[in-house]
């Protein structure tokens, strides 16, 4: 059973978004050539924590992980899709970065994820990024009452296969709020009509994650997904509350 949120509980998150919207801009605005990762986690870790909030992955150990995460922030660069640990790595022309990272505030819970070229990027790069902002677009407008979970899932493989890219598997969205992760799995593949009637007060993390290659996702020793054939891959994430009024986007 989901435990539906109530109006009060959805403007605790819509709080705990705000601040991550905020965060999300400094640091994806300090993102450039030159520019090395863990500087972002701990640019991302004192915004956070200057704000009143925690970040919500450090010390969250994810299913399929054996550690804790050990960073505040995801930042995967090119082939890996998520769960990229913040290093020394500097930022190199031509890189597709993925920051992804949530915030808890007062005891709620927001996430969101995010893909940009880092100086210039190949046509592929581009058009792969548009495809996944495109595909969550779509999402997030279908998250209305009345339609079904499968909706969600249908319109992002719509849009992924439409540019010729693939939906990563294993790797799905989910309900979120009062725990980082909670009911239901938001899959990025589905059929229209099928899947848990969609009902105002569900908060769900919608994450399309798409490949222009291989489907197909590989654990590195550092716990970090990447695509098995290391082709380039590209994520964006909102944390959705659905109301009456329709859906609300709560990480701006
Ligand atoms: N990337 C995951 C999500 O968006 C959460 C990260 S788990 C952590 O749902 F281990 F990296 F913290
Ligand atoms: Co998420």
């Amino acid at each position: 059973m989901i435990k539906l949120k109530s109006p009060e509980e959805i403007e605790k998150i819509s709080a705990s978004g705000k601040i991550l919207g905020k965060v999300f801009q400094t640091v994806s605005g300090e993102a450039k050539v030159g520019v090395n990762l863990k500087y972002l986690d701990s640019l991302a870790f004192g915004l956070i924590k200057e704000a009143g909030a925690e970040p919500a992955f450090l010390g969250y150990r994810p299913s399929g992980a054996k550690h804790p995460y050990r960073a505040s922030i995801c930042a995967s660069i090119n082939e890996v899709v998520v769960h990229g640990i913040p290093n020394e790595y500097k930022l190199k022309n031509g890189d597709l970065l993925k920051l992804d990272f949530g915030v808890k505030y007062q005891g709620f819970y927001s996430d969101a994820a995010l893909t940009m070229g880092i100086g210039d990027i190949s046509r592929i790069a581009a058009l792969l990024i548009k495809a996944t902002k495109e595909a969550l677009d779509k999402a997030i407008k279908t998250a209305k009452p009345g339609n079904h979970l499968g909706n969600i899932g249908f319109v992002i493989n719509a849009t992924a296969k439409k540019y010729g890219f693939k939906i990563v598997k294993g790797l799905t969205g989910h309900g979120i709020g009062i725990k980082l992760h909670e009911e239901p799995t938001v899959y990025n593949f589905g059929k229209r009509g099928e899947g848990m009637l969609l009902k105002p007060g569900m908060v769900l993390a919608i994450e399309p994650m798409l490949s222009i290659g291989s489907e197909k996702i590989i654990q590195r020793p550092d716990e970090s997904w990447a695509t098995a054939d290391n082709s380039l891959s590209a994520h964006f994430e909102h944390t959705v509350a659905i109301t009456i009024a329709g859906p609300k986007i709560l990480t701006y």
